[in-house]
């Protein structure tokens, strides 16, 4: 216990500057309503967007995988896993697309992509390289200063959080893009190979804060 309370106290006072977070994970060893890692992008006033992260749990129940609010929308880019196995849904300024039958897998790493387009409101998501059906999302621009949480599920800016619908376990390897990816980036992504890393959020270069009982640590080698 005092390990994790040092570690956070660290994390939490000293983050202006990006941090490489190059072999490293975040781990959420709890169930709580208060613990996240909050990360800063680059820029705002979206036209299209790619999120991309590992993670590694054995939640049955659902659970945020990355929680986007702003003050127009408290979902405006939300990727929630509800519990049933392979569902996975993708919020975009509040507007949900759901996805069904995915291959994921509980108590080992999965990689999850997904993509949004303005224009054609296109959403999309890769589980471990197999990509979905497209369907459509929010057509429109995300503008407005994006509050982005891991851990915890927004229901206001940094705020209205149940820990029903927290993360418990391991998370590596955030980037966030403001265009689409292509389906030749996502599966180098997918199989941990190089990739043109975030130009929103960037796990080697990333400004983030941490509030309550996150730990990092380093990743184990098992991304495939
Ligand atoms: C976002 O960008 C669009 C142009 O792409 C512009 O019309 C709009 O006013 C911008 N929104 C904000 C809040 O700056
Ligand atoms: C966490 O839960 C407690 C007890 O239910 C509640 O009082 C508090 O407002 C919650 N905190 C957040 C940040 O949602």
């Amino acid at each position: 216990m005092e390990r994790l309370f040092v570690v956070s106290i660290l994390f939490t006072a000293c983050c202006a500057v990006p941090q490489d977070l190059s072999g490293k994970m975040f781990t959420f060893p709890v169930e709580s309503n208060v613990t996240r890692a909050r990360l800063l992008p680059s820029g705002n006033n979206f036209t299209s967007a790619t999120v991309c992260l590992r993670f590694f749990t054995d939640l049955t129940r659902s659970y945020s995988l990355f929680s986007t609010a702003s003050t127009i929308q408290n979902n405006d880019f939300l990727i929630f896993k509800p519990a049933s196995k392979g569902s996975f849904h993708v919020l975009t300024r509040g507007q949900s697309s759901n996805f069904y039958d995915l291959p994921d897998e509980r108590n080992t790493w999965n990689s999850i992509c997904s993509t949004w387009d303005s224009n054609s409101g296109l959403v999309q998501v890769s589980l471990n390289g197999n990509p979905s059906t497209r369907k459509i999302g929010f057509k429109g621009n995300l503008d407005g200063e994006l509050s982005i949480v891991l851990g915890q599920e927004q229901d206001s800016v940094d705020g209205g959080f149940d820990a029903k619908q927290s993360f418990v376990g391991m998370i590596t390897d955030v980037h966030m893009w403001d265009y689409v990816l292509s389906d030749s980036e996502i599966q180098q992504f997918a199989k941990d190979l190089n990739f043109t890393p975030g130009n929103v959020i960037n796990w080697r270069a990333l400004d983030f804060t941490i509030v309550g009982d996150v730990v990092i640590e380093d990743s184990p080698n098992s991304c495939q």
